[in-house]
């Protein structure tokens, strides 16, 4: 029996036994997986990474010294970030993968869920207005963690080593500590503004500051507790306990039984035809993946419009912001958790549809935005944080993850004993029709809060492969700005034939239908000087934005993995013969 059929078949044979269901193997004493992979061939000459950090491409490299594959090697990975990027690798907040392993291609959701307690109206005050911050900042933001039961799911599905290996070097970085560069401490510096005494952030990130040796003993021990005993500690052991006991003292609504039914979901990844490429990319309860086929898709429908159409000129940031209008405005109705709501996926990247949606773009001006539409919006502000990391080995294998805890330092709420920063996802729901969250991004009844529900999510870990082999791994943090971010990524790729560390760097920009008509730009290749008032005479505003985006990306070129990490970032690339 093929590894798959195995695991398919323990999972099902212990739901049907009532011990648990396909998706929720934390909670069993013995893996749902059996440890076995197929034998595979080397097929490239090197196993690469592209990582928001130094340390986390030295954990990488040394799995892939000790026999690891990309899955062993991303979730050493995830968990070294929680230790060295705190303000957005974290084991107190959730994400998605996708993986292709073996030549399949496979997607695990360990998005945060609301809690049992949650309600629909739980951010709104007696009027019926949205409480300012109240998903944002402190235990009311937080919602249920899904990092370590989505790490435990892939590495015991396809992992090569051991939990513990992968695990190790995590715990080192946590206990003897690591030296903190000048971009975290000053995130720190930035959310310290933000939480200001209102959150127990400085007791255990006060110290985080330039040059320091950072030690974080209590997440060492929760570290090893999980390495001893599986992903079921943090769910139901002392980690679960010392979790529900500081939301109970802070007021949250977080308590053991939700950490006790949390279950990361194996979902079928999206997936869509394009340019002689398979896209491989999230299914909701992401937007991102639909979002980016659909607009992959909607840009080749109107191929004789981009014509000599040279990329980041007035005209092109015109054809490309008509598009994303368009996707915006279903992503706003439509789209939601698919276990709670009916989401369309079929018809959204049905390619009669897309067509139908393209031939709306208006070539010359911008529509009107109510006609495509209504709605507020608003800008995104500088709170926002989220990594993405992208992994090839030799063997063919990629892993392209992406996870948050939503704004820089989640909710500044770190669990009491733990060292746990928790994440203040609750604020991706739409807490009131039509109310605009963080990223300016509005939402309907798809999208509302209930229990057990997961909130949308823009998150789109990427793959594609050509021939069955993987030809590019990208993703990236940014909220609603991740899947154009992507996008344009993949368009500088392939449509216009550039190296990938140059599709990386090109300027960006971001439209997504409200606030209408207005376009963002970043003050990293900020759209100025001639370029903007070509850009502001066609019709549209232009806003600055802190940021677009922190590309990781990998692209195989004929044997040869190409990683490159976006210059935005501290990220780093490694490759690994
Ligand atoms: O799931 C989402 O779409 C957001 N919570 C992601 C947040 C993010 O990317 C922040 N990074 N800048």
């Amino acid at each position: 029996m093929k590894l798959i059929d195995k695991a398919k078949f323990s999972a099902t044979a212990l739901a049907v036994a009532g011990l648990f269901t396909t998706s929720a193997g934390f909670l069993e004493s013995a893996p749902a997986y059996a440890k076995a992979p197929p034998k595979q061939q080397v097929v490239l000459d090197a196993s690469a990474v592209a990582v928001a950090d130094k340390y986390s491409a030295d954990a990488a490299e040394q799995i892939f010294k000790e026999g690891g594959n990309a899955v062993d090697a991303a979730v050493a990975i995830a968990f070294t970030l929680a230790v060295t990027y705190p303000e957005a690798g974290n084991i107190g907040g959730g994400g998605f993968m996708t993986l292709y392993i073996n030549g399949k291609p496979y997607f695990i959701d360990y998005r945060e869920r609301a809690p049992l307690a949650a309600t629909r109206t739980m951010y709104l005050d007696e009027q019926g207005n949205v409480i300012k911050g109240k998903s944002l900042y402190g235990a009311d933001a937080v919602g249920v963690p899904g990092t370590v039961a989505g790490m435990w799911e892939a590495q015991h599905r396809f992992g090569k080593l051991t939990w513990k290996q992968v695990l190790a070097p995590a715990i080192k970085y946590a206990r003897d500590g690591f030296e903190v560069d000048e971009q975290l401490a000053q995130r720190r510096e930035n959310a310290e503004k933000d939480f200001g005494g209102k959150t127990n952030f400085d007791t255990y990130f006060g110290n985080l500051k330039q040059g320091v040796n950072f030690k974080q003993p209590d997440l060492a021990a929760v570290l090893t507790r999980i390495a001893n005993q599986g992903a079921r500690e943090f769910y139901n052991g002392k980690t679960a306990d010392l979790i529900a006991a500081s939301m109970k003292k802070d007021h949250g609504l977080i308590t053991k039984r939700d950490l006790q039914e949390y279950k990361a979901v194996w979902r079928q990844p999206v997936q869509a035809n394009w340019n002689g490429y398979r896209v491989i990319t999230a299914p909701p309860p992401s937007s991102g993946g639909i979002g980016l086929v659909q607009l992959l898709k909607m840009k080749a429908d109107r191929k004789d419009d981009f014509n000599n159409v040279a990329l980041n000129s007035p005209q092109y940031i015109h054809l490309i912001s008509e598009i994303e209008k368009r996707v915006f405005a279903d992503r706003a109705q439509y789209l939601g958790d698919p276990d709670f709501y009916k989401v369309p996926v079929a018809q959204l990247t049905d390619d009669a549809y897309i067509a139908k949606r393209a031939s709306e773009v208006n070539p010359t001006t911008p529509s009107d935005t109510k006609s495509v539409q209504p709605g507020l919006g608003t800008s995104m502000p500088e709170k926002a944080e989220t990594t993405h990391f992208s992994v090839v080995d030799k063997w063919g294998n990629a892993v392209s993850n992406t996870y948050t805890i939503n704004g820089y330092f989640g909710s500044g709420v770190v669990a009491e004993g733990t060292g746990i920063v928790l994440n203040d996802e609750m604020d991706d729901f739409a807490s009131k029709p039509g109310v605009p969250n963080m990223f300016g991004v509005v939402g309907s009844d798809a999208n509302s809060i209930e229990p057990k529900k997961r909130p949308l999510s823009s998150m789109s870990p990427t793959i594609l492969t050509k021939d069955g082999k993987v030809s590019l791994v990208i993703g990236t943090p940014g909220g609603s700005r991740i899947f154009t971010s992507i996008f344009q990524v993949i368009n500088n790729v392939y449509d216009f034939n550039m190296p990938l560390n140059e599709a990386v760097a090109t300027m960006r920009f971001h439209h997504q239908l409200l606030p209408p008509n207005t376009i963002f730009w970043e003050p990293y290749k900020p759209i100025d000087g001639d370029l903007a008032k070509q850009v502001e005479a066609k019709g549209y505003t232009l806003q600055a934005q802190n940021f677009n985006g922190d590309i990781q990306a990998i692209k195989i070129n004929g044997e040869t993995p190409q990683p490159v990490s976006d210059p935005r970032g501290r990220g780093v690339t490694r490759v690994i013969p």
